[in-house]
């Protein structure tokens, strides 16, 4: 049997509220091996260890903990007593440690992020098999060098494309117009797909991680959105992300603060799309000057990650340009 780390950060799986209920419960209360003692069978597929790193909601997950974790299981995987890391976290942010870890995770060993929809104390809570299933998934021989996957009802996903899709059902994530990497029954592992973007151990970013990484903010577009958000944002954050409307687009007086904010401070804006679907390219219409730079199919939250690694270690257009085509 393999041997697994499992790394709890907290979220619902680790949440509890009113016995039986699905509602008004306080996520990041019990502990891993708490929820691990309400799996038994997870012995018969793997030894397990288990680290309680965090234990909070994911919307206080922020830059300094995503460090803190990516060295964490830098070190941890390092190991060769271990085989495969499991994360376990909120599903609300789940999407953007996922992409972070892919670009922050050295090695060619499986990482698998899992969470709930349902707290811990809820009636058919779906915490404890999706944890059975990440660690069935982090041990299996096909899941190395896959990248950071998330694992969630029976789906197998990208942690570069997964999003968060339903705030409500137990079905919550999806990965677009990429399907998903491949599915779960039980502990039996199928895929059918995977990812041609670089990711962990073909990071230029994983190799060596900052203390610290540049301040990039999003400002969202929408019909009449007054442009003083990228004056604010331009205050105190090297690089800033558009939510444009259609293909990452914008209003004559955002092109305008843009082309100025670039200009007198050397801002890096990267044009990405509110819309879920589909694929930001470079538009000589929107971007006459060339000012900004193409999510491709990243979304905001994501991009701003990327853009925020590509601004620790240049601020030349071009070669930002070329991360965005390769991650
Ligand atoms: C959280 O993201 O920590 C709360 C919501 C969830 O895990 O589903």
């Amino acid at each position: 049997m393999k041997n697994i780390m499992v790394v709890a950060t907290g979220g619902t799986i680790a949440g509890i509220g009113e016995k039986g209920k699905t509602v008004a419960y306080h996520a990041g209360e019990i502990s891993v091996e708490d929820i691990l003692k309400s799996i038994p069978s997870v012995e018969k597929i793997a030894h397990i260890q288990e680290i309680q790193l965090f234990n909070v909601d994911s919307n206080e997950i922020d830059e300094t903990k995503w460090l803190v974790l990516a060295k964490k299981i830098n070190e941890l995987i390092q190991s060769e007593k271990i085989d495969g890391i499991v994360v376990t976290h909120g599903t609300d942010t789940i999407e953007e440690t996922a992409y972070f870890l892919s670009l922050a995770v050295h090695s060619d060993k499986p990482v698998v992020i899992t969470g709930a929809m349902r707290p811990a104390t809820a009636t058919s809570a779906d915490g404890p098999y999706n944890l059975y299933q990440a660690i069935a998934l982090a041990g299996n021989e096909q899941s190395k060098g896959q990248g950071v996957m998330v694992l969630f009802s029976n789906t197998i996903y990208s942690g570069r494309d997964i999003q968060k899709v339903n705030n409500y059902k137990i079905d919550a994530f999806d990965q677009k117009a990429f399907g998903c990497l491949g599915y779960m029954q039980d502990e039996h592992v199928y895929f059918f797909s995977k990812t041609f973007k670089y990711h962990t151990y073909q990071s230029i970013f994983s190799k060596n991680l900052p203390d610290a990484l540049p301040k990039v903010g999003i400002a969202y577009f929408y019909a009449g959105a007054d442009p003083y958000i990228l004056d604010y944002l331009a205050q105190n954050h090297e690089g800033i992300v558009i939510a444009g409307s259609g293909n990452g687009n914008y209003s004559q007086k955002w092109l305008n603060r843009i082309n100025e904010l670039s200009e007198s401070k050397q801002i890096i804006f990267v044009r990405a799309s509110r819309v879920p679907l589909g694929i930001v390219f470079s538009d000589h219409v929107f971007d006459p000057h060339e000012q900004c730079i193409a999510s491709n199919t990243l979304s905001a939250q994501k991009a701003r990650i990327l853009l925020s690694f590509a601004l620790s270690i240049t601020h030349d257009k071009q070669q930002i340009r070329e991360i965005f085509e390769n991650y």
